[in-house]
């Protein structure tokens, strides 16, 4: 007679194996992703399957409902006191008696497969550098003296075939007492990162340990950080926040902050405490909103721009503010959450930072390029992540090239009259009618625009307090629509633009978009100095594209994604109106939300993505806008409104 025939759904994998095989030795033997973190011992429930007793017919197995063991006492003992849902198995006890279908339902899949974002169909799949393991550890001997850690050791290579482990003072230190409150029975948090370097035990609880483990993705922006906090056996974010950048008060932007730590003996590290702070206190925060204690954080991956990056690691950035932009390292870093001084977490957390491409390409925009792939890319895609400093990637599967364009705070609501950051109250979008030259806008977080019935009650009490970024480049384009503005930037006169809105300001003029000085509030206004600023802004980040394209030797890209957490609201239309992006047919410009954040959570749940990127990172070729004659060339043609001499044939469509 021959042994029976198991097909497990959704892999397909198959296999025969003798009556008595238990599902879960049948799964580990065919390599078919199915949990367990008590190693079969009927405990943590991970490894449920549902044996599919209707699927015969599309697997060609005859399927008998005694095709499994009945349910033996382990089973019995784990459905009293937790309960198994209706038709559910634990896998490592119900053992293989007939032919049978046997799936393996999405939670008990290690490798599972998590939605990046709502809107997309791309996943994120789950293999994390540190899992959970439960093992017995034989008691002490007096007979056979060796160390408790020695015992563990031992457990973990029989238990789990897993050799090389290493544990450090602080966990050896309480590795006893846990041991013999377990009654010899431990999980360990178990981190394996690269393949070659030994596992490190992160963290050991006493019998089975049901609180989870969890990892922050953190976005360490100049102006903000922002964290999501990640359940690292699901991959489930449980919060996101964010807290301002407390580096501000010594610097908007990336280059004040370095000449303050040129000006300043000292002014690196104060800097870096500061910024170290405001992670911990961030980290303490995203765990209150989640309701986990912060110590069961044990991963932490960052995201940052050159100068943050060498902040955060408590490397003096000077270097990276002249020629030739050396970087102290540019590779990834696997550190722990001592060398950081993050103490909010875990204190054997492990911190990976990504690698940088170059002194002003950072780990930011190896995170975009591990989100959004340019290189696997068929056709060639020009990606912006937009901020301070924009972060651009071209390229397709033959070859990418990325750069950084300093554009300012300008697109983020700095240096602009009425601008602000995004925020309650804030405009974020305009139109303007090109016959009346009146204005209409909506705020952040409401639908209706502002000649709409309700607009007052959805603006709120706090009313409307200035321009966000989207809405600010939505206005510029929308004055030069509306025939505002000319090519140059220039705004006109009242007589020129037939609108009484015009008021003079000095020699120049501003455009009213509202007048909020009936109830006390502000007069919101585009003046001749927020065009300038945008034109400076809009010219870098053409630049710099433009620049990556004469790289590359084309005139032309195939699409744009604009990338960043204000990138997402900018509207094509009015970007390129504006001439922030080049020519490209409207439908092929798409937003990728905060794609840097995204690479942070990508290379947080799977350890194999950091292999990766560290590998992309090594292809892609670097260009230095700050070095390139061409550079400046291209951003004083750029300045014009569109642009000077490039032309934008999709825009008069
Ligand atoms: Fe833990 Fe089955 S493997 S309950």
């Amino acid at each position: 007679s021959t042994d029976p025939l198991v097909v497990f759904t959704p892999s397909g994998k198959r296999g025969r194996f003798p009556k008595g095989t238990p599902v879960l030795t049948a799964a580990r033997q065919l390599g078919v992703d199915l949990d367990s973190v008590c190693g079969g011992r009927g405990i943590c429930s991970k490894c449920q399957i549902s044996p599919g007793y209707g699927e015969f017919s599309k697997h060609g197995v005859t399927v008998h409902q005694d095709a499994l063991s009945e349910w033996n006492a382990v089973e019995e003992r784990y459905d009293q006191k937790r309960g198994l849902k209706p038709g559910r198995r634990l896998g490592c006890q119900a053992q293989i008696m007939g032919d049978v279908v046997i799936d393996v339902p999405p939670e008990s899949q290690v490798h599972k497969q998590v939605v990046r974002k709502a809107a997309s169909a791309r996943v994120i799949e789950m293999d994390p550098a540190t899992r959970l393991y439960f093992v017995e550890v034989e008691e002490a001997d007096m007979h056979e003296p060796t160390g408790d850690f020695e015992r563990l050791q031992r457990a973990l290579k029989a238990q789990w075939e897993i050799d090389n482990i290493r544990a450090d003072l602080s966990l050896l230190a309480k590795l006893q007492p846990v041991l013999r409150k377990g009654k010899f029975q431990v999980t360990v948090a178990l981190h394996r990162g690269h393949a070659e370097t030994p596992a490190q035990v992160l963290e050991i609880w006493p019998g089975l340990h049901e609180g989870g483990l969890f990892g922050l993705a953190i976005d360490l922006g100049s102006t903000t950080v922002a964290a999501h906090l990640t359940d690292l056996e699901t991959g489930e974010v449980k919060a996101s926040s964010g807290i301002m950048n407390p580096q501000i008060r010594f610097g908007e932007d990336l280059m004040s902050r370095v000449s303050y730590a040129m000006m300043n003996p000292g002014g690196d590290r104060e800097m870096t405490a500061a910024v170290r702070d405001a992670i911990n206190t961030l980290a303490e925060e995203i765990a209150k909103e989640a309701g986990i204690d912060a110590k069961l954080i044990v991963e932490t991956v960052f995201v940052c721009n050159p100068v943050m990056h060498h902040l955060l690691l408590g490397i003096d950035p000077v270097e990276l503010g002249q020629a030739p932009f050396a970087l102290a390292t540019s590779g990834s870093m696997a550190l722990n959450a001592r060398e950081l001084d993050l103490v909010a977490i875990n204190p054997r957390a492990q911190i990976y930072v990504l690698p940088c491409i170059a002194g002003h390409v950072g780990a930011d925009a190896a995170a975009v390029a591990l989100s959004e792939e340019p290189g696997k890319s068929e056709d060639l895609a020009l990606i912006v992540d937009v901020g301070t400093n924009a972060e651009i990637l071209l390229g397709d599967k033959t070859r990418v090239l990325a750069c950084s364009s300093p554009t300012g705070p300008a697109f983020e609501g700095a240096q602009i009259s009425s601008g602000q950051r995004a925020a309650p109250g804030a405009i974020e979008a305009i139109r303007i009618d090109p016959m009346t030259k009146e204005p209409r806008f909506r705020v952040i977080g409401s639908d209706i625009w502002s000649d709409e019935d309700g607009f007052e009650a959805a603006v709120g009490d706090g009313g409307i307090t200035g321009i966000c970024g989207s809405g600010i480049i939505e206005a510029v384009a929308e004055m030069r629509m509306a025939g505002l503005l000319d090519e140059s930037g220039l705004i006109g006169s009242s007589e020129a633009t037939g609108t009484a809105r015009m008021i003079e300001d000095g020699r120049t003029h501003s455009y009213v978009i509202h007048d909020g000085s009936a109830k006390g509030g502000p007069v919101i206004t585009v003046t001749q100095g927020d065009i300038r600023a945008i034109q400076l802004a809009k010219s870098a980040l053409y630049a710099g594209a433009r620049l990556l394209m004469d790289e590359r030797g084309v005139d032309k890209v195939d699409r744009v994604v604009l990338a960043g957490a204000f990138g997402a609201h900018i509207s094509p239309l009015h970007a390129m109106v504006l001439g922030m992006i080049p020519d490209v047919p409207l439908d092929k410009v798409t937003s990728a939300g905060n794609a840097a954040g995204t690479g942070a959570r990508i290379a947080l749940c799977n350890v194999a993505a950091r292999r990766e990127i560290e590998r992309v990172v090594g292809q892609i070729t670097k260009v230095e806008t700050a070095i390139e004659p061409k550079f400046q060339e291209h951003f004083v043609a750029a300045n014009a409104i569109p642009h000077k001499t490039d032309p934008f044939p999709e825009l008069s469509k």
